[in-house]
């Protein structure tokens, strides 16, 4: 425990990412080629008895929520099993997951049982064509069928992702508000990262508050709630509404200084930050037998030499060392 999860600028990570898969059942065009992914070999890929016993040490050392993503998590065959051995560690408040809802609602009701305690579910767009334009693959109803069933399960809130993008997507962002009237919903408008390989350039990016003005132009008595100051996204709540509108402003405004995110990949590569490339094999000392503290040293050397080891550009470097520094002098230290 004691300062394992502190990096250098001082934030305490205490959320744990877990990419279960890198297949996934969607084709999303900003995600990935119509002809998927190089997959890594099975045998190269974290057993769920090394998922867990990665997850415990974690855990142990202060980690208190945990998300499964891919990927798309749901498509692996053990995905109950591991739900139900990482709800039962000790000292993990959250166990969470984000899905392109394809499979999830026969899946759910069990996964529920078993402990996933938070969803959320990625939909850009309420137009079926549109979807199976966007994922290159069919199933939009189904993805709905998953929110539903979520509701209807007494997940509260249900977090739906919408990716928004100009010229695509953002002629329907009152449509998606419309979703959290009577249900509690939490519609999150992301804002389109164009990351590398991308097939869509910046210009399909449709800043926060462009989303923020389309919403207030309809929607009265919109109200900011007080975020976490570890969270990622904006959120509002909207007159009579059951369910609250959210920004995640990766893009516009970036949330570095709050950010309290662990990587854990399928592969068993362990990283800090989402855009720092350099990664740190856990699962090679795990299978040459290293024990739990040779396994926490290399945790701690990875989390606190985050800066190190992302090779940005000198002025990102440079924005994000303000945020994190501003930060330090905020919280005085
Ligand atoms: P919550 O725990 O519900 O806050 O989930 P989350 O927003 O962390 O996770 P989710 O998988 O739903 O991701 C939503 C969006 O946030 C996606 O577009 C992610 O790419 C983005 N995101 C998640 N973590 C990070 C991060 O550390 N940095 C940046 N820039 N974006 C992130
Ligand atoms: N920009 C913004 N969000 C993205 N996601 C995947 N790729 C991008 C991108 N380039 C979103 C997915 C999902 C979440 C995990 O990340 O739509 O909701
Ligand atoms: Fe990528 Fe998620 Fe779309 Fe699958 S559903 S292709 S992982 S964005």
């Amino acid at each position: 425990p004691s300062d394992m999860l502190i990096d250098s600028f001082g934030r305490l990570h205490t959320y744990l990412r877990i990419s279960l898969t890198e297949r996934c059942n969607l084709r999303c065009q900003y995600c990935m080629p119509s002809e998927g992914v190089e997959l890594t070999p099975s045998s190269q890929l974290l057993s769920p008895n090394e998922i867990v016993s990665l997850a415990n040490l974690f855990v142990t050392s202060g980690v208190n929520k945990i998300r499964l993503t891919g990927g798309e998590p749901t498509i692996r065959k053990d995905i109950e099993d591991i739900c139900l051995r990482l709800s039962s560690l000790k000292g993990l408040k959250t166990l969470a997951m984000t899905t392109n809802g394809i499979t999830l609602a026969r899946k759910l009701p069990k996964l529920k049982d078993f402990g996933l305690n938070s969803i959320n579910i990625s939909l850009d767009t309420l137009v079926p064509a549109k979807f199976e334009f966007l994922t290159r693959r069919k199933g939009h109803e189904k993805v709905l069928e998953s929110i539903n069933a979520a509701v209807g399960l007494g997940y509260n809130p249900v977090k739906v992702n919408c990716v928004v993008m100009r010229g695509v997507n953002d002629d329907e962002i009152c449509d998606f508000v419309e979703l959290t009237r009577s249900r509690p919903i939490n519609v999150r408008f992301i804002e389109f990262m164009p990351f590398d390989g991308n097939v869509w350039n910046v210009k399909k990016l449709v800043p926060y508050y462009e989303m923020l003005d389309k919403v207030v132009s309809k929607y009265q008595g919109l109200q900011r709630i007080q975020d976490h100051p570890s969270e990622t996204a904006k959120n509002y709540r909207i007159d009579g509404h059951d369910g609250t509108v959210s920004f995640i402003t990766s893009m516009t405004e970036h949330f570095c200084a709050g950010c309290n995110r662990l990587r854990l990949l399928a592969d068993g590569n362990f990283k800090v930050c989402l855009f720092g490339p350099s990664e740190v094999s856990l699962r090679d000392p795990l299978r040459a037998g290293a024990e739990e503290d040779e396994l926490r040293e290399i945790i701690s050397a990875a989390v606190h030499s985050l800066l190190l080891m992302i090779p940005w550009s000198r002025e990102r470097k440079q924005r994000m060392l303000e945020c994190l520094t501003l930060r330090k002098l905020r919280i005085g230290q």
